[in-house]
């Protein structure tokens, strides 16, 4: 997270968009310590849907489902999720969740590696959300942009990196090589003359950029 604990504790405890279903979800994931997007950045992720209403959207990074049956549920019966996961046990156990959720028969989960599937796919989306490998948002940024509808958003989550990116928190020599490629990555997004692009400091820091149309400036 990048906002303080006591504010990431007032946020949490004044947050509350998730049903019965996405609650025992996220207690799921927890039990089993798999990845899931951080309560706030679900919190806004719900906001963004239940106020655009995409009807097409793509994720990269299942995990076990937490956060594409969210997104099912906000965006509405009429919605179409795809969602790329590259282990197996993750996406069995997301399939068992969309049950949960109620959402099953609306999200296509894609086994592989997002690399060499998103070259694959041919459908445009309304809302792409970017939660997978943090290093290669870089390499699949054109490929994102390239499949959105005009007026169609990207959402990426953990660009701030726990506070390294902006350098509030110092960082091991390790982790330099995916802080150079996300900060290269935010700021190829930040000028990039085809998008509206903010970056808010929610969660872990999330981006969200907006494809314009030939006639906004
Ligand atoms: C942060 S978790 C996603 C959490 C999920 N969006 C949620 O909130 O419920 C990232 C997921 O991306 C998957 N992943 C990592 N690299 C990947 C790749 N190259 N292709 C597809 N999935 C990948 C991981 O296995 C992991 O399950």
């Amino acid at each position: 997270m990048v906002t303080s604990k006591k504010t990431t504790k007032f946020l949490r405890e004044h947050i509350a968009f998730e049903n019965t279903a996405l609650k025992e979800i996220r207690d799921i994931a927890n039990s089993k310590n798999k990845p899931l997007v951080q309560l706030e950045t679900a919190n806004l992720l719900y906001m963004i849907i239940k106020s655009t209403k995409p009807s097409t959207i793509l994720e990269i990074g299942t995990s076990i489902g937490y956060s594409s049956a969210l997104i099912a549920i906000a965006a509405g019966e009429s919605s179409h999720i795809d969602t790329i996961e590259m282990l197996e046990e993750n996406m069995l156990e997301a399939k068992e969740n969309y049950k949960i959720a109620g959402v099953e028969k609306r999200v296509n989960v894609f086994l592989g590696d997002a690399l060499d599937i998103v070259p694959k796919i041919e459908t445009k989306y309304d809302l792409i959300f970017m939660d997978g490998p943090k290093s290669h948002y870089l390499t699949l940024k054109e490929q994102m942009i390239s499949l959105l509808n005009v007026g169609g958003m990207l959402v990426c989550d953990n660009v701030l990196f726990r506070g390294l990116i902006t350098g509030d928190k110092k960082h091991a020599r390790r982790k330099e090589t995916i802080i150079s490629k996300l900060t290269l990555f935010l700021d190829e997004l930040c000028t990039d003359n085809r998008l509206y692009t903010t970056i808010l400091p929610i969660g872990d820091g999330v981006s969200i950029s907006i494809l314009k149309g030939d006639t906004d400036e």
